[in-house]
């Protein structure tokens, strides 16, 4: 076939829907989108390393909270969807989406080999007329400059034989209201062929034609993404330096944001605690940061933020450190409930969770640790497994200190009633009691 008459064959598979998606990593990102391609009719092969992760998908189950089992069962029973761990399986793929972990080391040196190891998966079935589209938040230039050699090891020319495309991924976990199929998004091509018969695939998920917007080429499409992450990294640490300002000043910062928040134009409302975790704000800036090395640039704002959100821990523990002076206990020693563990409220993921840093420190400085959180029912605390307390034993729960961590249905109310002192790091609980300190 001319390479005129695959992109039109694609093409046509894609509109018809007749094509079958390969979806590489089943996570967080992963597993939403293949369901919903299967959902509005695709053939569907997920492919993940984690012989769990396929089991658990081939019996009609799902290890990920926004992806219920009642969704996932109907697609396997009928055979749209199915989930394997054989590279092969994936050899009747029209399209591929690569969607795997991009963490970084200790150095907060990107880590692309879980990356490498997807494509060179892609590379042993990629054949003339695949599209594939890399959807891991990554530096600008990892489409271009490390996919693309992987996959023309083979002999087929990105472009030209094979098309290639980044389009990041924008799943808000426990968000009910922004999911795969309502969520605007950006898609850029190695030419304008890749970029259409990405956008062609991707609009088949969504009512609204415009909620696809191209953009020139993938590097656009990846520093796009990072410049959604590090806009949240820089705005939490401005609002968590004026946490601590407007502490020193007497001055309510929660108010001070719904004041602002008025103002119709020009304004975002962000929120202090104890900084952000999760996979995506803080590590995906130190991706840029890394890049920007390679211009002898230094992207001071991203080192910024990340340093006062890195304090933000170590400040609320100051903060109850004082609520116990006040209360003649020492944190040493102390009994301290916290409440939450998972990096955000409503979820189960505990990746760069900050409310298990702070159970940590408050350990090493010899204070008694509990936790409840309904979506995590243990924590690794050092070479201890805590269990979480349910939301019954938090209301009747004896602690010197109670730290809201995460926000949730507390039980705060009853702590209150009971002069129980309590931190609250996320404005669960609104105005501030007697017993009861915001940060
Ligand atoms: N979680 C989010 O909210 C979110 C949002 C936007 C973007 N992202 C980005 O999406 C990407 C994926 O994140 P996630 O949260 O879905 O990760 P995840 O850890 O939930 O899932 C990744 C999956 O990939 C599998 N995997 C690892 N190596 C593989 C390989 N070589 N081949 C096939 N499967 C492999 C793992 O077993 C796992 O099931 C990351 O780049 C992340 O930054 C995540």
């Amino acid at each position: 076939m001319t390479a005129a008459a695959n992109v039109s064959f694609l093409s046509q598979r894609l509109s018809s829907r007749d094509a079958t998606v390969g979806v590489l990593g089943l996570g967080y990102v992963g597993l939403p989108l293949a369901i919903s391609f299967a959902e509005v009719g695709y053939q569907v092969v997920g492919f993940d390393v984690s012989d769990a992760v396929v089991a658990t998908l081939n019996s009609g189950s799902s290890h990920i909270d926004d992806v219920t089992p009642s969704r996932v069962g109907p697609l396997v029973a009928n055979n749209s969807f199915r989930a394997t761990a054989v590279v092969h399986d994936l050899s009747t793929c029209d399209v591929v989406f690569i969607c795997v972990p991009t963490p970084f080391d200790k150095a907060k040196t990107p880590d692309l080999s879980f990356v490498e190891s997807a494509t060179r998966s892609v590379a042993k079935v990629l054949r003339k007329g695949m599209l594939v589209v890399l959807q891991s938040t990554t530096y600008p230039g990892t489409t271009t400059e490390f996919v693309r050699p992987i996959l023309e090891e083979t002999g087929l020319r990105a472009g030209a034989d094979f098309h290639l495309a980044f389009s990041p991924e924008r799943v808000d976990p426990g968000n009910t209201r922004w999911n795969v199929r309502n969520t605007p998004k950006v898609v850029g091509g190695l030419t304008p062929t890749c970029t259409e018969l990405a956008k062609t695939l991707l609009l088949s998920l969504m009512d609204d034609p415009t909620l696809v917007r191209t953009v020139e080429s993938p590097d656009v499409a990846e520093m796009a993404k990072l410049l959604e992450n590090t806009y949240r990294a820089v705005n939490i640490a401005l609002v968590n330096e004026l946490a601590q300002l407007c502490n020193e000043m007497g001055i309510d910062v929660w108010s001070v944001i719904d004041a602002a928040a008025t103002k119709p134009f020009g304004f975002q409302a962000f929120y202090p605690g104890i900084g952000p975790g999760g996979h995506c704000i803080p590590v995906d800036p130190f991706y840029l940061a890394w890049k920007a090395r390679e211009y002898d640039f230094q992207t001071r704002f991203i080192e910024l933020a990340a340093d006062i959100n890195d304090q933000m821990a170590a400040y609320a523990i100051a903060r109850m450190q004082d609520m116990l002076n006040e209360r003649s206990i020492s944190l040493r020693g102390a009994s301290i409930l916290c409440l939450g563990a998972a990096f955000k409220r409503g979820v189960s993921d505990v990746r760069n969770s900050r409310a298990i840093h702070v159970m940590e420190l408050l350990r090493d400085r010899g204070a008694r640790v509990t936790y409840c959180d309904p979506h995590v029912p243990h924590v690794r605390l050092g070479g201890d497994t805590l269990q979480s307390l349910s939301i019954d034993d938090v209301a009747k729960v004896n602690a010197d200190l109670v730290a809201v961590l995460v926000g949730g249905e507390w039980p705060l109310a009853s702590l209150e009633s009971r002069g129980i002192a309590v931190f609250d790091a996320v404005n669960a609980g609104g105005a501030p009691g007697a017993h009861r300190h915001r940060l």
